[in-house]
């Protein structure tokens, strides 16, 4: 279990309102994805939220897995195949996959905890099967907290008390100092981003036997990235085989 993971916030309702598919993102990134899997072979969604990829997935005729440690985006989520769990410990047999993708998730997921991930995906994706990654791309630390006896309002808090830390190569930084002290001073903290490169993520992945075969960066300004439910913001996608 992830140290930080009970900070995550989407057991939010505002967050359910965004159920609604990616078009760009649909047509041009993941059918085309599971369309080059080496067989037609299931899909893990590895953290699928609501499911929304999962379900546009199985509509094709592809068996699709969705994954999410939140109850509530599970709760909330299509009524097909879904599974609480996190990304560091999935409970499949070796080789239950020819696919995995992790949509808009990863800038939550702390380095130690991607590394973990990327073990699991080892072993559980077939040889030269393949893992679909759809990042914002955030070069900072974000730790947002409510400071102790605070009234602002949640939407407030996140501009008001935003902490930026510079991305280390590794993607640690002081920002376990940083907890420790918001959380000792009675604040209380709701959610945290960890860096998410390009780079940052390749490196990992190449780590655990994943071979990059697709890059794409996109700008805040594409239609593709202005369409993404999540954070209007610059992206990139990245198709990575398995040796
Ligand atoms: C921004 S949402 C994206 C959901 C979905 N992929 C989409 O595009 O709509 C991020 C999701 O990642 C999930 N998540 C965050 N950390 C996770 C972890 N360690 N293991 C599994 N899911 C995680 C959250 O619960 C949330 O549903």
């Amino acid at each position: 279990m992830s140290s930080v993971a009970e900070f995550q916030v989407f057991d939010q309702d505002e967050h359910l309102r965004l159920n609604i598919p990616e078009e760009p993102f649909n047509t041009q990134i993941l059918l085309p994805w599971a369309r080059r899997l080496p067989t037609p072979g299931r899909i893990l969604d590895l953290t699928a939220g609501q499911g929304i990829e999962a379900h546009t997935l199985r509509g094709l005729g592809y068996p699709t897995v969705a994954a999410d440690l939140s109850f509530f985006m599970l709760q909330n989520a299509y009524a097909d195949r879904r599974v609480l769990h996190e990304v560091t410990s999935l409970p499949f047999a070796p080789y239950s996959f020819e696919g995995a993708l992790t949509k808009d998730a990863l800038v939550f997921i702390s380095p130690t905890d991607r590394v973990a991930m990327f073990r699991g995906l080892k072993r559980l994706i077939r040889p030269h099967g393949s893992l679909l990654v759809n990042s914002q791309i955030s070069t900072h630390m974000k730790i947002y907290y409510r400071p102790k006896d605070s009234n602002l309002a949640t939407s407030e808090i996140v501009a008001n008390t935003q902490q930026l830390f510079p991305a280390s190569k590794t993607g640690h930084g002081p920002w376990i100092d940083q907890i420790a002290q918001i959380t000792n001073a009675g604040g209380h903290i709701f959610m945290v981003e960890y860096p998410a490169t390009p780079e940052l993520i390749l490196g990992q992945a190449q780590e655990f036997g994943f071979t990059p075969v697709d890059m794409q960066l996109y700008n805040p300004h594409t239609i593709d990235t202005q369409s993404n439910r999540w954070s209007p913001l610059g992206r990139f996608i990245l198709e990575l085989k398995k040796q």
